[in-house]
């Protein structure tokens, strides 16, 4: 296993999402940390790759599907979970998806329950579940839900993406305060723009070039100076953050967002 911090060892997280994208540098930075990782995924190919690799360097994992749309699937993951490594110290609720670009007016109604079914809905039940396995073995865990930028600030092209993500930080709050008398802290890592999957619905609708979304506003918001350190935001970033919050090194932080955006601010 890498040298550097070792703050989880033998802690068991689930990472959902964490086929690819930040939840895959999510996985890797727990795994390195020594920590039993879940990788859980709708994606089988994805995250059995994303389990295979953190096992070549040396760490613990193992991929469990999950579609987290799906209460009886949530139930299915968390039960497979804690008989494969035991008692859950850690849930990172990190699946999402995009919508394409269309705009408040546009969306359809099934788009926008698919949307929330993901990111809010999903999210939602997979971190309550968390409390709820955590609470029954008298864990003293710690949950990080993910939202967006998106979610702090309305944008014309992503009605349903980005107050789904908004939704996701209030929950996480109202979680913060029902779990806090069973010693269970719950925060938001609200990260900037990362080139991913995420972006291949709004790439094709633009018809733009694979990867080439995040490096067109990223260019916009630097000339515009609302980008105050002048890149963009990698898994390895976002990680690092939610490592940080589920470590005890934030014994007294509960119900924060903590945004991982290079000082973006940036509205279309
Ligand atoms: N990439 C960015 O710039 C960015 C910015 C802000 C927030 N986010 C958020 O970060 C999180 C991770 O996104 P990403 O950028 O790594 O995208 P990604 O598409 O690379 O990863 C998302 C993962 O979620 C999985 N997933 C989708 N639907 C699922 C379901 N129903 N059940 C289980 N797994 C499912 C996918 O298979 C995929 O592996 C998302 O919540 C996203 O909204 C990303």
């Amino acid at each position: 296993m890498e040298e550097g911090l070792k703050r989880f060892v033998d802690r068991h997280v689930i990472i959902t999402g964490a086929g690819s994208g930040i939840g895959q540098g999510i996985a890797h930075r727990f795994a390195s940390e020594g920590a039993k990782v879940v990788v859980a995924d709708i994606d089988q190919e994805g995250g059995k790759k994303v389990e295979d690799a953190i096992k070549a360097k040396g760490g613990t994992a193992v991929f469990i599907p999950v579609n987290v749309a799906s209460e009886d699937s949530i139930n299915e993951l968390i039960q497979k979970a804690v008989e494969q490594f035991g008692p859950l110290h850690i849930g990172v609720s990190n699946a999402g998806i995009s919508e394409t670009q269309s705009s408040a007016l546009e969306i359809t109604t099934e788009e926008w329950d698919r949307i929330y079914g993901v990111n809010t809905r999903g999210s939602f039940m997979f971190c309550r579940a968390c409390g709820n396995v955590m609470m029954e073995h008298e864990i003293k865990g710690s949950i990080v839900t993910i939202s967006s930028i998106m979610g702090r600030g309305a944008k014309n092209m992503t009605g349903a993406y980005a107050s789904s993500k908004a939704a996701v930080i209030m929950f996480t709050k109202s979680l913060a305060k029902a779990l806090a008398p069973m010693g269970i802290r719950v925060n938001n890592v609200a990260p900037g723009m990362v080139s991913t999957n995420l972006y291949r619905p709004v790439e094709s609708e633009m018809l733009m070039e694979k990867d080439s979304f995040v490096p067109w506003i990223i260019e916009q918001c630097i000339e515009s100076g609302q980008l105050l350190i002048p890149r963009e935001g990698t898994p390895d970033d976002m990680a690092a953050a939610v490592a940080f919050l589920s470590s005890d090194e934030a014994a007294y932080i509960t119900a924060q967002v903590l945004c991982v955006d290079g000082g973006m601010d940036w509205c279309w």
